[in-house]
């Protein structure tokens, strides 16, 4: 039976080595949350990196870690700590993704990881030949793999590759400033599908195609060679039901409630005034961590009557540590957060709850069905996941989601209360009209958000993304046999 191949750069489940224990968690982010209900339905096979550098094991170890990844329908690429040092935190997160999310001064371009990101993209290219069979279709997901569909196209130009960006594609202005960018596209140009999370990045991708390249593109199609390739924009879709029917169970009275929830309803039963204001994001600067801190304050000093009323709720999840900027990012996160933790703080109130960590699915329920307004405000992202997840879990279809207007949901998200995250006026006002909002207002705008989100759920996200690519596939046909 022809199977789906999924290749990211991380597997699904991540592997660490404790003592003499192999300790498996999920991946976190959008990608790893998004892809395994796709994975969990279909007939594929995962390919990606375990999380554990092949410094790390011998042949005992290698042979558990691969039973574990086995077991779990995925196969590893062996990485070494060099390859992770300079193709993982080297390339991809400090050249790529600061490039793609505007932070110019940020970027590197140091060619000793530009030839690691070629070497890895090479690496992965092996272990899907090895696995590819005829009539088999190959997905290939984000940055950190751009290069990879041209390397498979090249050996097996008989399998059908699909490739999807989950972060944005910047503007030609950007993407030009790029010592590499022939490359890279060449790389992306393997696929017989690119797909984006909005129209706006297809577009970009589109306009650099046509002046890097000098190819054909008519509407969304580009003649490359003997190839007709697709370019589309599908905005990636939750496991909605997964999250909702999560919420329902939780709300039921009769299930025993964590230590978490436990605590959050001591804060809510002292006073019913109160309310919280939750944000979830990776320790990432594209988040907008600091701005949101400080525009929380001046929003508690723009409307005093609010303090002792409201409490902040940050929960940020390690990620990337060993970048400077990460680490720098860590060090102002925990600065701000005692800062104005000092400064407003009374004996019966701290504005800011600020955990720093990664928390299992069930607390994260427990943190979404407590929380009066969601306050997602990045600075640049991709789609945003979190956002989805929030409207998902609200059963009652009271709440209130307020959402930058630089995160790719926004585009389907009208419904929210749409803000610029540099705009200290803009957080202020919609907190004040999130936490003012009557209930018919909220329900009525989080029954539209639900039904939208239900109907274009993860599920179907990928049901259209193989429905092009069949489409595209029926086209390369035409053009062959002319
Ligand atoms: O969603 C964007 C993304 O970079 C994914 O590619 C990745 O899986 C996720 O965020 C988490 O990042 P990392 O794998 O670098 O921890």
């Amino acid at each position: 039976m022809n199977k789906t191949i999924i290749v990211s750069n991380r597997l699904p489940l991540q592997i660490s080595i404790e003592g003499d224990k192999l300790n498996v968690t999920p991946s976190v982010g959008g990608l790893a949350t998004g892809m395994k209900s796709v994975h969990a339905e279909g007939n594929g096979i995962w390919i990606g990196w375990s999380g554990i550098t092949s410094e790390d094991l011998d042949s005992d170890l290698k042979s558990k870690v691969n039973a574990k990844i086995e077991n779990a329908k995925c196969r590893a690429v062996e990485l070494s700590s060099d390859d992770i040092d300079d193709y993982y935190l080297g390339f991809s997160n400090r050249t790529l993704w600061p490039l793609f999310h505007y932070f110019l001064e940020y970027t590197e371009f140091e060619k000793s990881h530009w030839e690691a990101y070629k070497r890895v993209n090479k690496k992965f290219a092996e272990v899907v030949l090895n696995t590819v069979e005829e009539g088999d279709t190959v997905w290939v997901q984000d940055y950190q793999l751009l290069l990879l569909p041209q390397l498979i196209k090249d050996v097996r130009p008989d399998i059908t590759i699909g490739f999807f960006l989950h972060i944005p594609f910047p503007s030609y202005e950007i993407f030009r400033t790029f010592p590499w960018r022939e490359e890279l596209l060449t790389g992306m140009l393997g696929a017989d599908l690119v797909g984006f999370h909005t129209y706006d990045y297809e577009r970009h991708f589109l306009s650099s195609v046509k002046r890097i390249m000098r190819l054909e593109v008519n509407f969304n199609e580009i003649t490359y060679y003997d190839r007709i390739i697709k370019v589309d924009s599908f905005p990636m879709g939750i496991d909605y039901n997964k999250f909702h029917d999560a919420a329902l169970a939780h709300n039921n009275q009769n299930t025993e409630k964590s230590e978490l929830q436990k605590r959050l309803d001591t804060h809510i039963n002292e006073d019913n005034d109160k309310k919280f204001i939750l944000s979830i994001d990776r320790l990432d600067y594209t988040k907008g961590i600091p701005n949101r801190i400080r525009a929380f304050e001046n929003f508690l000093n723009t409307y005093p009557e609010y303090k002792e009323k409201v409490r902040l709720i940050m929960l940020t999840v390690p990620s990337r540590s060993n970048v400077p900027q990460y680490q720098k990012l860590k060090s102002e996160t925990d600065e701000l957060v005692g800062r104005i933790n000092g400064e407003f703080s009374t004996v019966s109130w701290t504005p800011i709850w600020y955990f720093y960590r990664s928390l299992p699915f069930n607390n994260l329920i427990d943190l979404y069905t407590s929380s009066d307004v969601a306050l997602i405000t990045p600075v640049r992202d991709g789609m945003n996941l979190v956002a989805k997840e929030y409207v998902a879990t609200r059963t009652n279809q009271d709440g209130v989601l307020i959402l930058s207007e630089m995160a790719g949901a926004a585009k389907e998200m009208n419904e929210a209360l749409l803000i610029n995250p540099n705009s200290f006026e803009d957080f202020a006002t919609a907190l004040n009209k999130a936490l003012k909002m009557p209930l018919e207002e909220q329900n009525s705008r989080m029954k539209i958000l639900q039904k939208r989100l239900k109907r274009y759920d993860v599920e179907k996200w990928a049901k259209e993304f193989f429905k092009t690519l069949d489409e595209t596939n029926q086209l390369q046909e035409v053009v062959i046999s002319k």
